[in-house]
């Protein structure tokens, strides 16, 4: 439930240009078939309580970590009074895909000297690993616009007088983004389109070009926006004789332009040829394994560009960290905040290696119950007990549960991917009661509502009240409820030895509930259709649309299969010597790489995890990450 609503402020820019997909009344934007995203803007932003989770580095800073809604990391903001001055987002494209991670099984530390020296070093491909979902983006061009028009206003609301916004999109939305931005920005604060081209095989067959650029749309709050020109030249090189030839016509520069830009180099076009950020070199740092993931280079020169040192860089759709990343080696201050709790901790490990200082918030937008919204709406399917789908029913309701008494009770669930659904409010109730319920078969006595968040429960009920809705009962359920039985502690093992003011930490044994029903169910799957296994080697960044996942790395299946000790299903271990509750401070920490490599506290090593480790301090607390992203905390005081 939010504390409360933050106004969005300013408003939308009048008087523009609006395509047929939206409709204007009184000078009002609205889009057709969808008024709900007015009252929603009226309303305001949602404001949650943010619990601090842990604080990394020694130096106090601004820079922030939030694990949470684009919409709810701005109120936040906007409510402690903190503004950004240079956005970059890359949000969802609306491309129907659904984003997995790679979860890789270490090394068996018992045995990962003798591995090693049987093969060196594997490559990427020949780890174990199997793919969890991390986030999907499968919407209607609507929805998806009305939730983008939220998020724009809501990132508006936060953003200094000279701040700039890059959105980075392709060609799924791009152009209806585009006038979105024109609405919520100004046509006259538009800069540019910054059309990002890279490289890339196309597939044989493919009857169409190869579709292999990004659009980037720049826009400023104002008239004065920060442009350092200076920082951002690039090398000059002399054009070709037919160039040369349109600049000696007067079409191009002049011979003082040209020796300017030999001596101080030249200022890019507005489009950039930037190689994308390559999966082979993945190294936790400057490329990490998360999909979707952009180049530093392209973060650089924005960054530059649009932003002087010591101001504050956000991103709101961060993923990777790379914007947080580049931001900090650069000397600004960032903003990262996601939705997904990989990309969180994906991010705060790459941050914590570049030796950056700061904080990591969770808004408690009810969300992310387990992992990230993907992973929550496909564990909600088997947690409600009895649910299965019937066909009598329309898409509004999930399915329904058979009871003796009741007969079919027809079951809604908010859609977790879409924000619209997240809320049970009257505008909801009054959609159920007046629209859904009347197309239910007659012979329904009852139904169920399952809720994440609920605007006000009171006032929801006398409503349903109100409405004579007496054929039909509406009961009210809370799906936390239901999730907080899905999440059960991973158990570990362990074992401390005080040796000479340190403390030896051995891990005995490490069981996970949830990794290993997941094996089970990839194991049997693949075991089924052992040609599947060539799909995961194809994130979908890697195979566009049209292009046919490549023959020649279909390989045979082998089952994976844990010890008895199951260390290698772990991929961090943090120990806080600091306090026994609370705010979580790591320090000492080792994180095993995919290669079965130590990083230990920060610094990458070339030796394996031998299931030990010494800490300097008394630990008092004991947190262990697995590799699908699940933590799970241990007290060790008595
Ligand atoms: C295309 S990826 C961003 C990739 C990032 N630019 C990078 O280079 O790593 C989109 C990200 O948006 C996140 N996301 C999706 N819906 C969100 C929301 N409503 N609020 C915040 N983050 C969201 C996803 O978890 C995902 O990490």
């Amino acid at each position: 439930m939010p504390i409360k609503y933050m106004p969005y402020v300013p408003n939308t820019v009048e008087g523009q240009a609006v395509l047929d997909n939206f409709m204007r009344t009184r000078r009002i934007l609205r889009y057709r078939d969808n008024y709900k995203v007015y009252d929603r803007i009226q309303r305001g932003m949602p404001l949650y309580e943010a619990e601090s989770t842990e604080i990394i580095g020694t130096e106090k800073s601004q820079n922030l970590l939030i694990r949470g809604e684009c919409l709810s990391a701005c109120a936040y903001l906007k409510n402690n009074n903190i503004q950004v001055d240079l956005v970059y987002i890359d949000p969802p494209f609306a491309s129907g895909a659904d984003y997995a991670k790679k979860v890789y099984i270490r090394r068996n530390p018992q045995l990962a000297e003798k591995i090693a020296q049987a093969e060196q070093e594997l490559s990427i491909d020949e780890l174990q690993a199997f793919e969890e979902k991390m986030y999907g983006d499968i919407w209607n061009k609507e929805d998806y616009l009305n939730w983008m028009y939220e998020n724009l206003m809501a990132i508006k609301t936060i953003m200094s007088e000279t701040a700039s916004i890059y959105v980075h999109l392709d060609w799924h939305i791009g152009h209806y983004v585009k006038i979105l931005l024109d609405e919520v920005f100004g046509e006259d604060n538009f800069r540019n389109e910054i059309v990002w081209c890279y490289h890339g095989p196309g597939s044989p067959g493919m009857k169409q070009f190869n579709k292999k650029h990004d659009t980037i749309f720049w826009y400023t709050m104002s008239d004065n926006w920060i442009f350092n020109e200076d920082n951002i030249r690039i090398e000059y090189k002399d054009p070709n004789q037919s160039l040369r030839k349109a600049f000696d016509t007067g079409e191009g520069w002049t011979e003082e332009d040209i020796e300017q830009m030999r001596e101080k180099g030249k200022l890019p076009e507005d489009w950039w040829e930037i190689a994308v950020a390559a999966r082979f070199k993945i190294d936790e740092i400057n490329r990490v394994d998360y999909a979707t993931e952009k180049p530093q280079k392209l973060l650089e020169r924005i960054i530059k560009a649009s932003s002087n040192e010591g101001t504050m860089v956000a991103d709101f759709f961060g993923g990777s960290g790379v914007t947080a990343k580049v931001a900090n080696d650069l000397g600004r201050h960032f903003i990262h905040a996601d939705v997904g709790i990989n990309s969180i901790q994906t991010a705060r490990d790459r941050l914590k290696i570049a030796g950056a200082n700061f904080e990591i918030l969770d808004i408690k937008d009810g969300v992310s119950l387990f992992r990230n919204p993907v992973q929550t709406m496909d564990k909600l399917h088997i947690l409600i007990k009895g649910l299965r789908n019937e066909d009598a029913l329309d898409s509004f309701w999930e399915g329904a549960i058979y009871d003796s008494k009741w007969g079919l009770m027809p079951v809604y669930l908010p859609n977790l991917l879409d924000h619209s659904t997240k809320v049970l409010d009257l505008v909801m109730m009054n959609r159920i009661i007046n629209e859904a319920l009347p197309a239910l078969p007659d012979e329904t006595k009852r139904v169920i509502v399952y809720y994440i968040d609920i605007d006000n429960r009171d006032n929801i009920e006398k409503f349903i009240k109100e409405q004579e809705v007496a054929l039909i009962d509406i009961v009210l359920r809370d799906l936390k409820e239901v999730l907080s039985e899905a999440v059960v502690a991973d158990n570990i093992v362990y074992k401390i030895t005080p040796t000479n003011k340190q403390y030896t930490v051995e891990i005995l044994q490490f069981v996970s509930d949830r990794l290993r029903e997941k094996i089970d169910q990839y194991n049997q799957k693949k075991g089924l259709n052992p040609n599947d296994y060539a799909q995961m080697h194809n994130t979908p960044e890697e195979t566009a649309e049209n292009e046919t996942p490549k023959p020649a790395q279909q390989k045979k299946f082998q089952s994976i299969e844990i010890s008895e000790h199951g260390l290698e299903l772990i991929e961090l271990i943090s120990i806080d010597c600091t306090s026994a509750s609370g705010v979580w401070t790591s320090d000492y920490e080792i994180k095993i790489d995919k290669n079965g490599y130590l990083i230990d506290n920060g610094k990458k090593t070339k030796t394996f995890w031998n299931g030990n480790f010494v800490c300097p301090q008394k630990p008092l607390r004991l947190k262990v990450r697995n590799i699908a992203g699940d933590e799970t905390i241990i007290s060790l005081v008595e």
